[in-house]
């Protein structure tokens, strides 16, 4: 169909209507749960409902009822939800059950300003059904009209839940025996990072580095809303540094920032709650846009994907702790048809996958770096179209450049290319690209450099190319496979 040819094969969309952020991603009883900011009236955004959809692998999703809808409270934005395993909150009748945390929104302020709550509701029936908590809003803070996107969890050590939302252009941080009643513990971001806009939809985890549960370190996740002066729109800065459940102190110094993706496309993202501890994994999830652009994208019927799924480490290089992120693993068993190559000289001018015809597929290289001043791959490729995804040896610099990419016309700065820097360690450059319908992830090295950008290609660009500039480079291995799902 011709109006679904942007619909991603192996992306989460809604099945119509407009979404946003991912929300209330929960793990419970073998079933991930995914709650995303949904408009069921229309394919921009509006009054804002909680859809719904479960899967068991992240990669096959089930479509399901909406899940929580406004109210006398407002608008339902934001949040987050946990397993209550204790039933401390006392909703279960001593078993456990899913509760979601998460803001009203309304605009019964001072002066009829917004106003942003946070409130709670409960399933009893693994998130099919929802019951609003009678006694919402649980969190209120007249000091901050932005006071939203609660993300929960379990903190062991201090036996107690843990709430991170976004106040201002700061975090709040509060603790809670019972989900019920909370209790302010810090503010953290006052001069930190990057204030180029409203802080949003923040979560905080800790992780292992490089895979040694004795050395751990905590991660905070803030996204940052569109700021119209800088092209670059919404995106998401990282914090590394300690909590001790009540305080996160940041390890970096205060006014350097660290930005999780180096491409247009990756918003609002948080983790998975609950996963069982034997998984180990922290799985990630964003929106697939931005706030710039997100509500005139080319699509009809439907707006918006997530990203792929991504589990997320902490690797240290030289004196530096780096964020790092791999699409799941799960995703391995929807390849279909891999090809594989090995050891080919890559010269300008030679083109060894020119017969081939792609729209949804993964791709592995390991490149050697030789004489080539710049090199990569072109994808969803027709005669006049193109989108590059190229490295520059010396600048050791990964980039997107979807200028050509296709219709890219319906907001100006959408257009253009995005860069990172990526290292090749030992002269040796590991990429590995996810293109589907309407976008493209590169990943290199082990996934401490990362670009996430929507594509829009015009009609049939289904091809690829493999170049290199001024020089060669060798191409140690190559592998590509389609994705259906
Ligand atoms: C982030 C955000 C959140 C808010 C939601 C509203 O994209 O602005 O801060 O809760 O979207 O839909």
């Amino acid at each position: 169909m011709l109006q679904d040819r942007y619909r991603p094969n192996f992306h989460f969309t809604p099945q119509q209507q407009w979404m946003n952020d991912p929300n209330g991603l929960v793990y419970f009883q073998g079933e991930y749960h995914l709650f995303y900011q949904y408009h069921p009236d229309g394919t921009t955004w509006g009054p804002m409902h909680w859809g719904h959809a479960i899967s068991k692998d992240l990669v096959s999703w089930d479509h399901m009822p909406v899940a929580l809808e406004p109210d006398e409270h407002g608008y339902i934005f934001s949040g987050s939800a946990v397993v209550d395993w204790e039933d401390t909150s006392g909703f279960f009748g001593g078993g456990a059950g899913l509760v979601a945390i998460f803001t009203h929104h309304d605009n019964a302020g001072e002066n009829g300003s917004v106003r942003e709550r946070q409130s709670l509701a409960y399933s009893s029936d693994s998130g099919r059904t929802w019951t609003k908590y009678s006694g919402n809003p649980v969190l209120a803070d007249t000091r901050f009209p932005d006071f939203r996107d609660p993300k929960v969890f379990w903190h062991t050590k201090s036996k107690r839940w843990i709430m991170i939302l976004a106040s201002g252009q700061t975090v709040s941080i509060y603790h809670s025996p019972n989900l019920k009643e909370w209790t302010f513990a810090s503010q953290f971001g006052e001069g930190e990072g990057s204030h180029i806009g409203v802080w949003e939809c923040p979560d905080l985890f800790e992780l292992p580095v490089d895979g040694d549960p004795s050395h751990t370190k905590w991660v905070m996740l803030v996204s940052i809303g569109n700021a119209p002066e800088y092209p670059e729109g919404s995106r998401t800065q990282y914090f590394i540094g300690q909590f001790n459940g009540t305080e996160f102190k940041n390890d970096d110094a205060a006014e350097s920032v660290r930005w999780l993706d180096g491409g247009r496309d990756n918003y609002a993202g948080v983790s998975w709650s609950d996963l069982p501890a034997e998984d180990g994994r922290r799985i990630y999830i964003g929106w697939l846009s931005n706030w710039k652009y997100a509500q005139v994208t080319p699509t009809e019927g439907w707006r918006s994907a997530m990203t792929l799924p991504r589990t997320l480490g902490l690797r240290s290089r030289a004196n530096r702790i780096l964020l790092v992120q791999r699409p799941v693993q799960e995703l391995d068993q929807w390849k279909t048809d891999t090809m594989q190559w090995n050891d080919l000289l890559i010269e300008p001018g030679y083109n060894p996958l020119s017969g081939l015809a792609l729209t949804s597929f993964m791709l592995e290289a390991e490149f050697e770096l030789q004489t080539a001043t710049e090199f990569g791959f072109k994808v969803r490729t027709s005669k006049e179209y193109e989108t590059v995804v190229g490295y520059l040896a010396e600048a050791q610099e990964l980039f997107v450049d979807r200028t050509q990419s296709g219709k890219t016309d319906f907001h100006t700065d959408f257009p253009g290319r995005h860069a990172v820097e990526a290292e090749a360690v030992d002269g040796r450059l590991v990429l590995r690209i996810w293109v589907d319908r309407c976008s493209v992830e590169v990943f290199a090295g082990e996934g401490e450099a990362v670009i996430t950008d929507l594509l829009f290609p015009i009609d049939e660009q289904p091809g690829l190319a493999v170049y290199a500039k001024h020089g060669n480079v060798r191409l140690a291995s190559l592998s590509i496979s389609s994705i259906f799902v």
